[in-house]
C-alpha cells in the first residue's frame, strides 16, 4: 500500500472505527459486514445436572466471547468462515453441512427460519476465544452469537429468552445432546460481574453478587470429555426413570429426601444428587460469606463424584489440590463432567498465586492443566 493510501485508510478508520470482528470479516470476504454480535461462554458455580430436571442453576459469564459478523452475499449459497474450519464451508438451508462446527450455525439459521424469518444467503465470519471442549459452553456462545447477529441483521423480533430457547433446540436437534437450558440462558442473559440464579422450570432469574472479596478461578484438567455426550444422555434417562419411580413429572417436584432414600441404589443416588444440589444452589444464592459458599461447592463435587458419577480421577485430583490450597474457599468440577474444567471460589488477591501453585502441583502429579479464567491479557 502506498504512503498516501495508507494515510487515507488510517483517516477513514479514525472516522469510522471498525471492530476487530469487522476487520477479520473484511480480510476474508473483501467487504464490510452488515451486522455483528457476540456472546460469552459461561462457568457454572453450582447446580450441575439440575437443569434438565427443572431445577436451579447458578452460572456466571466468562470474559471469553464468540464473535459473529454477517452480510447478505447476493448468491445462492451461504459461505461460512471460522478459525475452527480448515477452509470456508459453502451450504444451503436444504442440506446440513458435513462439518460438525458448521452444523451448529446451519441449525440456528434453520430454526430462525422456522420462527418465520426469511433468511437470504449470507457470508458469515466466526471468531472465538471461548475454550472448546472443556465445559465452558463454547457451543452455546456460538449459537447465541449467530442468533443475535441474525436478529440484528434482519431486525427479528426475538427477545433474549427466545434466543436462548432456539439455541438450546439447535444443540438438541443438531448436536444430539439432550441438554437443559442453562448454557444458552447464561450465554444470552448473564454477565461477568454477577452470577445468574435461574429457575429452569419457570425461567425466573435474578443476578447474585459473589461474596465480597472473592473471585472465580477456572482451570482445565487437560482431560478431554470423551464420554460426555453418551454419558450425559444416559444420566438424563436415569433421572427420568427415578422421577417415574417417584411418581413425579420431574425430580424438581420431590419435596423430601425420604422417598428418594427408599429407591433402588442407582436411581436413589442420581435423584439424591439432584435433590441436594438444588438445595445447595438456593443456599449459595443467599450466602454473603465466601467460606459458606465454598463449602457448598465442595459438597457439590462430592455429590457429583459419588452419587452422580460424572467425575474422573484427574478432576478429583485437581479439585483436591484446589480445596487444600490457602486462599481457596471451595472447588468442584464444572459443566457436564467426564473431563474438562474445574471451578474454584478464591480470595480475589490470591487468585494468580493459587493458579500457579495448583497447576505446578498438578504437573508434579503427572498431569497437564492450564489456566482458563481469569484469562491471560
Ligand atoms: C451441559 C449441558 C447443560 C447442563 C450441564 C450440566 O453443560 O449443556 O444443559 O445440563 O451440562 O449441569
Amino acid at each position: 500500500m502506498s504512503h498516501v493510501a495508507m494515510e487515507a485508510e488510517v483517516a477513514a478508520r479514525a472516522e469510522h472505527p471498525r471492530s476487530t470482528g469487522a476487520r477479520d470479516f473484511e480480510q476474508v470476504f473483501h467487504g464490510w459486514p452488515e451486522a455483528e454480535a457476540q456472546a460469552p461462554g459461561r462457568v457454572n458455580l453450582l447446580g450441575e445436572h439440575t437443569d434438565y430436571n427443572d431445577g436451579f442453576v447458578l452460572p456466571v459469564a466468562i470474559p471469553q466471547q464468540t464473535r459473529v459478523a454477517m452480510r447478505r452475499n447476493g448468491t445462492a449459497q451461504f459461505r461460512l468462515h471460522a478459525a475452527e474450519l480448515d477452509s470456508a464451508v459453502h451450504f444451503t438451508l436444504h442440506a446440513a453441512p458435513q462439518e460438525h462446527f458448521a452444523s451448529y450455525v446451519w441449525g440456528c439459521l434453520c430454526l430462525a427460519r422456522e420462527e418465520g424469518a426469511e433468511i437470504p444467503p449470507l457470508d458469515i465470519h466466526v471468531a472465538s476465544d471461548v475454550p472448546m471442549g472443556v465445559g465452558l459452553s463454547s457451543s452455546a456462545a456460538l449459537e447465541v452469537a449467530v442468533l443475535r447477529c441474525l436478529r440484528e441483521l434482519l431486525a427479528l423480533e426475538l427477545d433474549d429468552v427466545r434466543i436462548a430457547q432456539l439455541a438450546q433446540q439447535a444443540e438438541i436437534q443438531f448436536a444430539g445432546v439432550r441438554c437443559g437450558i442453562m448454557d444458552q440462558m447464561a450465554s444470552s442473559l448473564a454477565d461477568t460481574a454477577r452470577a445468574l440464579l435461574l429457575d429452569t422450570r419457570s425461567l425466573e432469574r435474578r443476578p447474585v453478587p459473589l461474596p465480597a472479596g472473592s473471585a472465580v478461578l477456572v482451570l482445565d484438567s487437560g482431560v478431554a470429555r470423551s464420554l460426555a455426550a453418551s454419558g450425559y444422555n444416559q444420566r438424563r434417562a436415569e433421572c427420568e426413570e427415578a422421577a417415574r419411580l417417584l411418581g413425579v413429572a420431574s425430580l424438581r417436584e420431590v419435596e423430601h429426601l425420604e422417598p428418594i432414600e427408599a429407591l433402588p441404589d442407582l436411581p436413589r443416588r442420581r435423584a439424591r444428587h439432584v435433590f441436594t444440589e438444588n438445595a445447595r444452589v438456593l443456599k449459595a444464592a443467599a450466602c454473603t460469606d465466601a467460606a459458606a459458599f465454598g463449602a457448598l461447592m465442595n459438597a457439590s463435587h462430592a455429590s457429583l463424584r459419588d452419587d452422580y458419577e460424572v467425575s474422573t480421577p484427574e478432576l478429583d485430583s485437581l479439585v483436591d489440590l484446589l480445596q487444600r490450597q490457602p486462599g481457596v474457599h471451595g472447588a468442584r468440577l464444572t459443566g457436564a463432567g467426564f473431563g474438562g474444567a474445574c471451578v474454584a471460589l478464591c480470595d480475589e488477591d490470591a487468585i494468580q498465586q493459587v493458579a500457579l501453585d495448583v497447576l505446578e502441583q498438578y504437573r508434579r502429579a503427572g498431569h497437564q492443566g492450564r489456566l482458563l479464567v481469569p484469562s491471560s491479557p
